[in-house]
């Protein structure tokens, strides 16, 4: 049994999460709940994968061993029923980079891709800051309850349409698509000639009722028209690690892919990413397994604190991630009023949802990658401030 409710300071550790608090929110003593990494210590397999490096006392250049590409062939058909051959398996030192060359590689300047709000901001920048048209399509909430909104999506497409940018899991809102509603969306894909970019990287993070499914997984047809971004860093607390990869298929893609890459020499991680990912994927399922119980055992005391206590906010259980899509509408704030009310009132520092997109104005995003007790102090705290206004 690994400890999940142990207390870790993170404070003055270059914590991204927890050592801008004074800097860039104003309050030092906020706590920290938005970032997507994880307060919990990383399973001791990974440490002692690279703690095997460390001890070898020189970090000269370095090969990716075949134990990397094994490592993530086993894991994929093991837990994902996903088998995916070593050729198509292209490192990248993070997921939003993969993201950015799969746009370059599957488009040009000018043309349009589509992605669907609310949705994780950094796909606004890869599109736009790659010289692509940027095109939202809201999906559409009922209750709390996102679906894709297909018919607005077809509409959406132009002669100049590429690509789209698929978030599954889907973060904010927690979705983990069904295989129909994925067949659906990737029939409309094939249909325009649209590739697509799925960021894959919430995929070991499911709750117990439901399952995840590449969308690359669902035909040969499709897998020909997809790049899917991949990485243990979500699930396993390994961001800084830089360690991710996109899977492609076709070759002619995977070579477009790659260049930019290639071109600056970038060839492969730093010394600690093999041991990394294997003691990750080899070596820590039974610790991704009681993190998710633990997690969904937060996420279940959130959705009820809430439903139960404070009515005026509301939230729907998420499927997958660790991400709670808080709507806030009925405490008629502004984006900015509310960000305020939460950091200095609330003492809690979590994501403006006006970040994921306009259909987010009014909603903030929790991160409850955290112990417990963190949970239900900040819970309380918020209580007991909404009953104030
Ligand atoms: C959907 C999604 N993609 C990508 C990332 C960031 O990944 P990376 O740090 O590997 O670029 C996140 C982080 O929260 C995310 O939620």
């Amino acid at each position: 049994m690994y400890n999940f409710d142990e207390k870790v300071n993170r404070r003055n550790t270059n914590s991204l999460k927890w050592d801008l608090n004074g800097r860039s929110f104003g309050n030092e003593d906020a706590v920290s709940m938005w970032v997507a990494d994880m307060d919990f210590k990383v399973s001791p397999h990974i440490i002692d994968e690279m703690q095997k490096v460390m001890d070898e006392g020189i970090f000269g250049y370095r090969i990716t061993p075949k134990a990397y590409y094994d490592s993530i062939i086993n894991w994929m058909g093991r837990r994902h029923n996903y088998k995916v051959e070593r050729e198509w398996i292209c490192y990248v030192p993070n997921v939003v980079a993969g993201l950015a060359f799969a746009v370059q590689a599957v488009s040009d300047i000018g043309d349009e891709v589509i992605v669907q709000t609310p949705v994780y901001g950094p796909f606004f920048e890869v599109v736009k800051n790659n010289g692509r048209k940027l095109i939202e399509c809201p999906m559409k909430n009922e209750d709390g309850y996102y679906t894709m909104d297909l018919k607005a999506f077809e509409e959406s497409i132009t002669p100049r349409t590429k690509a789209t940018i698929l978030c599954n899991p889907h973060n904010p809102t927690g979705r983990v698509w069904s295989k129909k509603e994925l067949q659906d969306f990737a029939e409309i894909c094939l249909k325009y000639n649209i590739f697509i970019i799925s960021d894959d990287i919430h995929s070991e993070l499911i709750m117990k009722e439901h399952e995840h499914t590449f969308i690359s997984t669902l035909s040969e047809e499709i897998a020909n028209k997809c790049i899917v971004c991949t990485s243990p860093a979500k699930a396993f607390n390994l961001a800084s690690i830089h360690v991710a990869n996109c899977i492609i298929k076709d070759e002619e893609v995977r070579k477009r892919f790659k260049k930019p890459m290639l071109n600056a020499h970038l060839f492969g991680g730093n010394a600690f990413v093999a041991a990394a990912l294997i003691g990750a994927y080899d070596k820590s399922e039974l610790w991704l397994d009681e993190l998710m119980e633990y997690i969904e055992g937060n996420v279940d005391y959130f959705v009820n604190y809430i439903n139960n206590e404070i009515p005026r906010l509301k939230v729907h259980k998420p499927e997958g991630t660790y991400l709670m899509w808080v709507d806030c509408t009925d405490l008629n704030m502004s984006p900015e009023e509310l960000n305020e009310f939460m950091i200095n009132k609330c003492n809690v520092i979590l994501n403006k949802g006006i970040t994921f997109g306009e259909p987010g104005k009014y909603f903030v995003r929790f991160n409850l990658g955290c112990n417990r007790q963190q949970i239900k102090d900040v819970l309380k705290v918020i209580k007991e401030q909404i009953e104030l206004l």
